[in-house]
């Protein structure tokens, strides 16, 4: 099933090819960035009925219609009273700080904030857009399927699947009333002590290109219909490339690596028609050229000059979380170079009363030109209108308010099966075969928290138990349910077990949950499993080299030096983070219909200061690798090369 745009069609068969639309990266040789085609023909009625708004509103309605809060810090009053033109819930914001609230009191909340956009004192009501994180499925809401994080999805190298995931997520955010979503995150991870890894499909710009054009199109659909949303690509640019895998760090890129590398996936999605772009908090240096762009939220060059006038984007340019107090001479609340530099939506969760004062008084002390706000007001207006909002309510959707619209089991299962790479398998560990008796072990067996990882119905991922969900299965739960519970016994820390009455003894072996910024691991630790988590290496020597097969699942944000625990396992499964459904792993671990088909798509190190794919890196597993029940071989022992106290630099 495609869900191809009829729009996008023309586009295709003028670049000479019906299947799949030419990457322009892969054309690129990194000169210039390239001239794009966004597939939604400049619209005069529109334009001009978006002028006459615009001519109409006052500076006060106009900035706060480029200004977003966060629901936890407006009411829905103060939406109708300072004009405000979206809303977001951050990780872990829900209605009434409720975080087992329902989908029905979702859109109910999201009706009171439409509501009081649409009974405003303006001349011409102006709809409210709601934005939330939905980055592997509806992940603020419980009750929703989650889906694999994206480094799991790219193991999967499956664009219609990506497209079809687009479309499920689009569900569960009408669902819930909502008609905005931050993604796809179009990162090229390049080192893996960046926290934000598993939100990067991979290191391969190629795939990062595909999957964005095939999230856009199965998110935004043709944009106006009732499971439709509109998408983000995010975040722009180069954030997957900050020098020692720093969140937020800077990027020291030449403009050609730029271009070919980390713009990859904008092409895409712009061609693909997405309507908002959120910048980055990273800065860019080109070192090479002697040329520093400094924060991208301040780059008029990148934001304006680049991304809306030679790549021919139209849509809006959100600012990311308090993202302008670091651009230099700024505050959270008043930062006029952003503005300037094109940022057309300021994402100021807590202080956006003043923020709206400080912009206010900016433009009237001539700091920032009518112009500029005209721009950006408009282009709000382009994407609202262009999305539909001012033909219906967001409640008008089938999906609205159905807790069943955000559950697609069966789709994240197949996600999940598709997204696991099998990294050994001597003497046949794997399949377990149905009736004989399985012992589990590992805290993370039974975790839908370590399952999930970060942006996990809280920002972190933390302080979540599995009854949060309230859907899903835990690994644990899969394998009594399809070895049979008789045959499955589970021992958190394998205490006291007696290893040898067992055929088959699975370890899961987890990181606990991370997002930005906390998850990264810092210059110069260095990054190995087994230091960061001892109690799992503790686990593997309790049960291995008893005679007793011992199949260990990794779920990880992240590839990591683990040679120590591949060698103590006889097979082993790079899990990623695998999201609510662990039925799907069950399906690939017992075989039989399912086999391994997930392929890396980053490069597994092989020393604990191997952090990417730079020269000198040691790559125990190449970009690509992955086995399957059909193409068996022996991995036999890995070198395990002395760990450092602390890493070298690299780069
Ligand atoms: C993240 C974005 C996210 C935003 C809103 C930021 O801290 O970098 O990816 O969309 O928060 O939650
Ligand atoms: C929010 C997140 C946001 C983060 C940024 C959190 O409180 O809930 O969505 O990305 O702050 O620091």
């Amino acid at each position: 099933m495609t869900f191809r745009k009829t729009k996008l069609l023309p586009l295709l068969l003028l670049a000479g090819c019906a299947v799949a639309p030419m990457t322009p990266a892969a054309a690129l040789d990194g000169s210039n960035w390239p001239t794009l085609q966004q597939p939604y023909a400049p619209d005069a009625a529109m334009e001009a009925r978006i002028a006459r708004i615009v001519a109409g509103m006052t500076l006060a309605q106009k900035i706060g219609q480029m200004t977003q809060p966060d629901v936890r810090y407006i009411t829905a009053d103060e939406v109708a009273q300072y004009y405000i033109g979206s809303v977001l819930n951050g990780g872990g914001a829900w209605p009434d700080m409720n975080k087992h609230a329902n989908v029905a009191e979702w859109a109910a909340l999201s009706d009171r904030y439409h509501d009081a956009a649409m009974r405003t004192d303006m001349a011409v009501q102006i709809p409210l857009i709601w934005g939330t994180d939905a980055v592997h499925g509806h992940n603020n809401v419980s009750g929703a399927t989650l889906f694999p994080h994206n480094i799991g999805l790219g193991a999967a190298h499956d664009p219609e699947l990506i497209e079809r995931i687009g479309r499920a997520t689009a569900r569960q955010v009408r669902a819930t009333g909502i008609t905005w979503v931050f993604a796809p995150t179009l990162a090229v991870g390049e080192n893996r002590r960046w926290g934000r890894t598993y939100e990067s499909y991979s290191s391969d710009s190629r795939l990062v290109a595909e999957y964005s054009e095939a999230l856009v199109r199965g998110l935004q659909g043709d944009l106006t219909g009732d499971g439709d949303v509109v998408a983000t690509a995010k975040h722009f640019m180069g954030d997957g490339g900050t020098f020692n895998g720093q969140d937020q760090g800077e990027t020291r890129s030449t403009r050609a690596q730029m271009i070919t590398r980390h713009g990859a996936g904008y092409y895409t999605a712009i061609e693909a028609g997405v309507q908002t772009v959120m910048a980055s908090y990273s800065s860019w240096n080109d070192v090479a050229a002697g040329h520093d762009y400094g924060k991208i939220h301040g780059s008029r060059e990148l934001l304006t000059d680049v991304l809306k006038a030679r790549l021919g984007f139209d849509g809006l340019v959100v600012s990311d979380w308090n993202a302008i107090e670091q651009v230099s001479g700024c505050t959270k609340a008043q930062c006029p170079q952003a503005v300037n530099a094109g940022i057309d939506m300021i994402m100021v969760p807590e202080d956006w009363k003043a923020f709206i004062q400080n912009t206010i008084a900016d433009v009237e002390a001539g700091r920032i030109p009518m112009s500029r706000i005209d721009d950006a007001v408009t282009r709000i207006l382009r994407v609202k209108m262009r999305s539909g909002l001012f033909d219906r309510a967001p409640s008008e959707s089938r999906y609205n308010g159905r807790a069943d619209a955000v559950v697609a089991t069966d789709l994240a299962r197949e996600a999940v099966r598709k997204s696991v790479v099998l990294l050994k398998n001597d003497d046949g560990a794997l399949p377990l075969a149905r009736g004989q008796k399985v012992l589990v072990v590992g805290d993370s067996a039974d975790s839908l928290s370590n399952q999930t990882g970060g942006w996990s119905l809280t920002w972190q991922g933390t302080e979540n138990v599995n009854g949060d969900f309230a859907t899903g299965s835990t690994l644990l739960e899969a394998l009594k349910t399809q070895l049979g519970a008789d045959n499955v016994v589970y021992s958190r820390d394998a205490v006291g077990v007696d290893v040898t009455q067992f055929a088959k003894v699975v370890v899961v072996l987890g990181e606990t949950p991370y997002a930005e910024y906390h998850g990264d691991v810092r210059f110069p630790a260095p990054i190995q499993y087994s230091h960061r988590r001892p109690n799992d290496l503790a686990l593997l020597h309790a049960v291995s080299g008893k005679g007793v097969p011992v199949v260990s699942v990794l779920y990880s944000g992240r590839p990591a030096y683990a040679n120590d625990l591949i060698n103590l396992s006889d097979a082993f499964v790079a899990a990623f983070l695998p999201g609510t459904e662990g039925e799907g792993l069950a399906d690939v671990l017992l075989g039989g219909r399912y086999d391994f088909t997930g392929r890396l798509s980053f490069a597994w190190p092989g020393s604990a200061c191997s952090t990417g794919e730079h020269a000198g890196d040691v790559v125990q597993f190449a970009r690509g690798f992955g086995l399957s029940y059909a193409r068996p071989s022996t991995t036999g022992n890995l070198p395990l090369p002395t760990t450092p106290g602390a890493c070298d630099p690299v780069d």
